[in-house]
């Protein structure tokens, strides 16, 4: 696929509307983790280097249509000027006079940052007449929130109707690597699908069986695999009712050879609690007063041959219940495995979705992954093949 690319795009004196996924975590009005604004800071600079001025538009939470006072993007203005060295003027709508009286004021260099969009009912609708108000406020649409991309509201698609459009640096980033991953990737390709729940990525392990070369299943999503080929899996978390999905996934892997890599061995305690007495047991061995809390270190050796005989590496999801160690040593082992592996040039690795940043920066493996995605939502939907409206929106015909 192609994209139009800011690099494109003619930004002198123009008012750019750039799409940015705001919705950080905040503890205590404090932004608890800034990821998402450092990556969106070589957008709104090239923007302001090449004469443009960047209207922000961006979401925090669900507010479904209402305006509520712990979700609104003020709270960001300042910590947003320390990160882009300009001055943010925050307006407390998205349009109306207020919007047109900051776009008057607004110098060269300076950013204006728009309200929650989410407060207006008519953003998810993805109401054409609300995408056409926004639109008229500038001349350029840039949309660079990969994260929301799998929304089809008025600011990630809606705009791409009624102005000149293009994507973000941090969007382009984010396809590029999923494109080396999925698309001409170097094989052998190894996937980690780990987390608590197979019913949340049926759709995405049945894709990925049809294009990779191995799936490392691991978190209590393994404990289903488990426990459909008879073992037992004493008091884990499992999914019984998923039985039959969980064969047809294996049946199906056969069938596309692809190997499905699954626990050998477990990390088993009688409770989810820091530093608990703990056991490794053969995978079908998991007594009845037991949880499986990890995978065991027989487990750990053959995921790391696994990822060592790979050249490219799709990571999703934590292999054990990492937030609480120990059970943190199979996702730390292999997440640091695979980053000496790209460190030394071996391994092109990319990781996504929901609590994986959690768990590799636990690890201390995100910064020697090659691209590791701001996405949750997104990436999932990326990975179950489905298109993603504020991606198609963009592609050049
Ligand atoms: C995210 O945090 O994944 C994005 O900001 C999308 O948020 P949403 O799931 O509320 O659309």
């Amino acid at each position: 696929m192609s994209w139009t690319t800011l690099n494109q795009m003619d930004l002198y004196g123009k008012r750019v509307l750039t799409r940015v996924d705001l919705n950080v975590p905040m503890v205590d009005g404090k932004i608890a983790d800034a990821t998402r604004i450092e990556k969106i800071v070589p957008t709104i600079n090239e923007i302001i280097k090449k004469g443009g001025t960047p209207i922000l538009l961006a979401h925090m939470g669900r507010p479904k249509g209402k305006r509520h006072q712990n979700l609104s993007l003020s709270q960001l203005q300042e910590e947003l000027e320390t990160y882009f060295k300009s001055k943010v003027i925050f307006v407390a709508d998205c349009i109306g006079p207020s919007v047109e009286t900051a776009l008057k004021i607004v110098k060269k260099g300076e950013i204006i940052l728009l309200e929650n969009i989410r407060f207006y009912p008519e953003e998810e609708k993805n109401d054409p007449k609300f995408a056409a108000s926004l639109a008229a406020l500038a001349d350029l649409f840039c949309n660079d929130a990969f994260s929301v991309a799998h929304r089809a509201h008025a600011s990630t698609t809606g705009l791409a109707k009624y102005l000149p459009s293009c994507a973000g640096k941090l969007m382009e980033n984010e396809l590029k690597a999923l494109e080396s991953v999925l698309d001409q990737p170097k094989r052998p390709v190894v996937t980690v699908v780990g987390g608590a729940k197979i019913s949340t990525k049926i759709a995405l392990i049945e894709n990925l069986i049809e294009q990779v070369d191995s799936i490392i299943i691991g978190g209590a999503m393994a404990n289903t695999f488990l426990f459909s080929k008879g073992f037992s899996v004493g008091r884990s978390l499992v999914e019984e009712s998923l039985k039959p999905t969980a064969l047809r996934i294996l049946n199906k892997a056969e069938k596309y050879s692809c190997e499905i890599i699954l626990p050998t061995d477990l990390v088993i305690a009688k409770e989810l609690s820091e530093n608990t007495p703990t056991l490794v047991v053969s995978a079908n061995k998991c007594p009845d007063k037991y949880m499986i809390l990890d995978a065991g270190p027989s487990t750990v050796d053959n995921i790391q041959k696994c990822i060592n005989s790979a050249k490219t590496l799709l990571w999703n999801g934590p292999l054990g219940a990492f937030e609480v160690t120990p059970f943190d040593q199979a996702t730390s082992q292999a997440a640091k495995f695979a980053s000496q592996k790209t460190n030394n040039g071996d391994l092109i690795s990319v990781a996504g979705g929901g609590d994986t940043v959690a768990a590799l920066n636990k690890a201390g493996a995100t910064d020697s992954f090659t691209y590791v995605s701001t996405a949750g939502g997104a990436f999932l939907e990326w990975l179950e093949g489905k298109e993603l409206p504020g991606v198609v929106c963009l592609n050049k015909i």
